[in-house]
């Protein structure tokens, strides 16, 4: 695993847009999968700005995002596929045909569920997989659990969650409380993952999570298992694995 120290969010921001950018320049035709939240809007912007330029092609480049709530249509000014509309796909030239995210009101959840993985294989896998890291170490919607689900499932999201990202919402009872996300298999069998993270309330998560037991209460616990992981985080959400002498 290596470790990128970045400043703060825009060198984070950065940092990350050059590994998503190598991958694009190098593999034409990758398969990136993709987040939303708040950490990785600011990298989505600096590629945004890049492809304007001209300097970043994604017209063979195909996404798949980790997660989707359930019961948001997708023009839901809260649903993950008009975040990533609104700050990604209407700025870049990608085939909008080729992004995916799971359809939050499938009538079948448990077959939407089979068809996301099934798509995702059909692809080939992801390429390089871009993760945030929930303040309770999720990754994706993959809650803390006493199992590390495999494939792309239906979550009942935890109160940490809730909590967390109903700010987005005019109250909590808005919110869903259920989400499709893809499973920890489908996470770890990407070629290689882009873990970015920023700000000190997430430094005691981050921490647990890359040095801490491997434990599905700490779901993004698993990356220490993978092969080629690149984690980007600003000197705040650091700080507690240098404390603890991990980091020079
Ligand atoms: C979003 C996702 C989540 C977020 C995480 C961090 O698609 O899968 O795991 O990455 O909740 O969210 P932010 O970046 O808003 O702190």
């Amino acid at each position: 695993m290596k470790i990128l120290k970045t400043k703060d969010y825009l060198d984070m921001s950065r940092t990350a847009a050059n590994i998503v950018s190598a991958q694009v320049i190098l593999h034409g035709k990758s398969v990136l999968g993709l987040a939303t939240g708040d950490t990785p809007k600011g990298m989505y912007k600096q590629l945004a700005e890049w492809n304007k330029r001209g300097d970043l092609d994604f017209s063979q480049i195909n996404t798949v995002n980790l997660d989707e709530y359930i019961g948001l249509s997708r023009d839901h000014e809260q649903s993950y596929y008009r975040f990533m509309y609104d700050n990604l796909f209407s700025h870049i030239n990608i085939q909008i045909n080729n992004t995916s995210l799971p359809n939050g009101l499938a009538e079948d959840v448990e077959k939407e569920c089979q068809n996301y993985e099934a798509n995702i294989n059909k692809l080939g896998g992801v390429d390089l997989q871009v993760l945030g890291l929930g303040h309770n170490g999720h990754i994706g919607f993959n809650e803390p659990d006493t199992v590390f689900k495999k494939n792309t499932h239906k979550v009942e999201l935890s109160e940490s969650t809730l909590n967390a990202n109903s700010r987005f919402f005019n109250n909590i009872n808005e919110m869903p409380k259920s989400a499709i996300s893809m499973g920890m298999g489908t996470i770890m069998r990407a070629k290689k993952i882009l873990l970015m993270c920023s700000g000190k309330e997430k430094a005691e998560i981050l921490y647990k999570s890359l040095f801490g037991d491997i434990d599905p209460m700490i779901p993004a616990s698993i990356l220490q298992l993978h092969m080629d992981v690149t984690v980007v985080a600003d000197m705040d959400a650091l700080s507690v694995i240098k404390e603890n002498g991990f980091l020079n």
